[in-house]
């Protein structure tokens, strides 16, 4: 049985709990993918103190150094692109299509933020006295918490890594427990890069790493995609001494269909951004609002291919959906469809756990539309990250903009029409992060800002440029050069 080790300071290196945790594919228990260290506070402890100590060289490291080990990565990423979606799929069971996917999202970051070693882009600015220079730089912060979902297991670390290592920072990389090896997958690629000791450590474990590495003195930023539910507590944790925090969490994420929409096109964006990943995406299609007049005939046809799916094992080039990732993911997936029932919407299609034949040794759930939604409902209130989708009946644009606005999260949203001036006024009038007209919710690319609104984020972004926001602070610099005393606002 292959067993998996830390990375702190440039070594492999067992937890000192001496204890392990197993990685075992959601599409099959029987098949255990391997154990991993689980680590305690004091593995945390080195790590930032290798973080630490690794960050006065780092940061000194030219920025375009820097990024050609970023570009090495990226090409390693590439090579084993195959191998490392094969992972992915047997670890967290989203189908290769996907998986694939997944880590090309990791190579296009990790060479976006290659490509920000020869930019980091500042400002100069005139000065409002002569002989004086004014300009902006970008300084790196210390040392940064990254702490990442299982649901993107690479691309969601590069999110966060590649940004912070670029602009000069060191890293402690905490992924979710459900998906160590790609993690570890993502590091080996790293170190063979080049990046040198104590740069980026890895240290796999439960809640007391992530709590460690929240709070602890050293740590000046701390990134984290996950469930709102934690995010909270990490906002709390890094508070009293004053860390950047980033925080990436849950959404409820919809998809407005107006009556002049392509139908077969929304359909087939529904059933990706609905079922892709299982609706295990942050930005999953989770509601859908149709405009009265295409209802029906959206319902069933909407009704009429999810219940083609092929659901399966992920590495199953054939399959469509894949299991959800773990027994207690299963169980609020079909805990939702009972309330689903209870408060009275109607169960269009699925609703069942599969467990027989094929899938008797996974978490497989039938892909579920609840129709007949009301907004109020908690089906279309609440995160389930699973396989179900709640369709909503509106009677204009603005109605369904404010069902898509009437919830706790502002992640994604989309709209189908195809009519100009509707799709600019749903641009401008739903408040989430990301917006897509005639694309499902899902399908952000790295090169501009994902985050979201209300409480799906504090205000942060990763992504596009926007990430160096997260990973590097402003350092304004004036240089006098005329010799004598200039008083800025007073000798004008
Ligand atoms: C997520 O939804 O959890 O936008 C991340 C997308 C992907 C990333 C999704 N590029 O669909």
């Amino acid at each position: 049985m292959p067993t998996y080790l830390n990375f702190i300071d440039g070594c492999w290196i067992g937890s000192r709990s001496g204890k392990t945790f197993e990685n075992r594919s959601p599409a099959n228990r029987d098949d255990l993918i391997g154990v991993f260290q689980e680590s305690t506070v004091e593995d945390v402890e080195s790590a930032i103190a290798a973080a630490v100590r690794a960050y006065d060289r780092w940061r000194l490291v030219p920025a375009p150094k820097r990024a050609e080990m970023l570009y090495a990565a990226a090409r390693l990423i590439e090579q084993r692109k195959d191998a490392f979606a094969r992972d992915m799929t047997r670890e967290m069971g989203k189908v290769l299509e996907e998986t694939r996917g997944d880590v090309q999202e990791a190579i296009d970051m990790t060479l976006y933020m290659a490509g920000e070693g020869r930019r980091l882009y500042g400002q100069t600015v005139p000065s409002e006295l002569r002989d004086k220079f004014a300009m902006s730089v970008r300084q790196p912060l210390g040392v940064c918490s990254v702490i990442t979902p299982w649901n993107f297991p690479m691309a969601i670390p590069s999110w966060k890594i590649a940004p912070a290592l670029v602009c000069g920072n060191t890293v402690v990389f905490k992924p979710a427990t459900l998906t160590p090896l790609s993690a570890v997958n993502f590091v080996k690629v790293l170190e063979e890069a080049g990046i040198p000791p104590g740069v980026v450590n890895l240290v796999t474990g439960g809640p007391e790493v992530g709590t460690r590495l929240s709070t602890h003195d050293e740590v000046k930023v701390v990134s984290f995609t996950g469930s709102t539910t934690v995010g909270r507590i990490v906002n709390q944790n890094a508070a009293p001494n004053f860390k950047k925090v980033h925080l990436e969490m849950g959404g409820k994420n919809v998809v407005m269909i107006m009556d002049d929409a392509q139908l077969e096109l929304a359909i087939e964006g529904c059933l990706w951004g609905g079922f892709g990943t299982t609706g295990q995406r942050c930005t999953a299609a989770s509601r859908v609002v149709v405009h009265e007049h295409v209802y029906d005939e959206f319902l069933r046809e909407f009704a009429n291919r999810t219940k083609a799916l092929r659901v399966g094992d992920g590495l199953d080039e054939r399959t469509q959906m894949g299991p959800s990732v773990s027994e207690s993911q299963l169980e609020t997936v079909m805990k939702y469809v009972a309330i689903g029932q209870q408060e009275g919407a109607t169960l269009v299609t699925g609703g069942h756990r599969l467990d027989t034949g094929a899938h008797a040794r996974g978490w497989f759930h039938e892909p579920t539309i609840f129709g007949d939604v009301d907004p109020k409902m908690r089906i279309a209130q609440e995160e389930i990250f699973g396989p179900v989708v709640s369709v909503m009946r509106c009677r204009s644009l603005d109605e369904a903009i404010a069902i898509g606005n009437g919830v706790a999260y502002g992640l994604s949203a989309s709209i189908y029409t195809r009519d100009v001036n509707t799709a600019f006024a749903a641009m401008r009038d739903i408040y989430t992060g990301i917006f897509y007209v005639n694309a499902p919710t899902i399908g952000a690319e790295v090169h501009l800002p994902f985050g979201g609104t209300k409480a799906t984020g504090n205000g942060h972004r990763e992504a596009g440029t926007a990430a160096l926001d997260v990973f590097s602070e402003w350092k304004s610099i004036y240089v006098d050069f005329s010799g004598r005393l200039q008083r800025a606002q007073i000798d004008t």
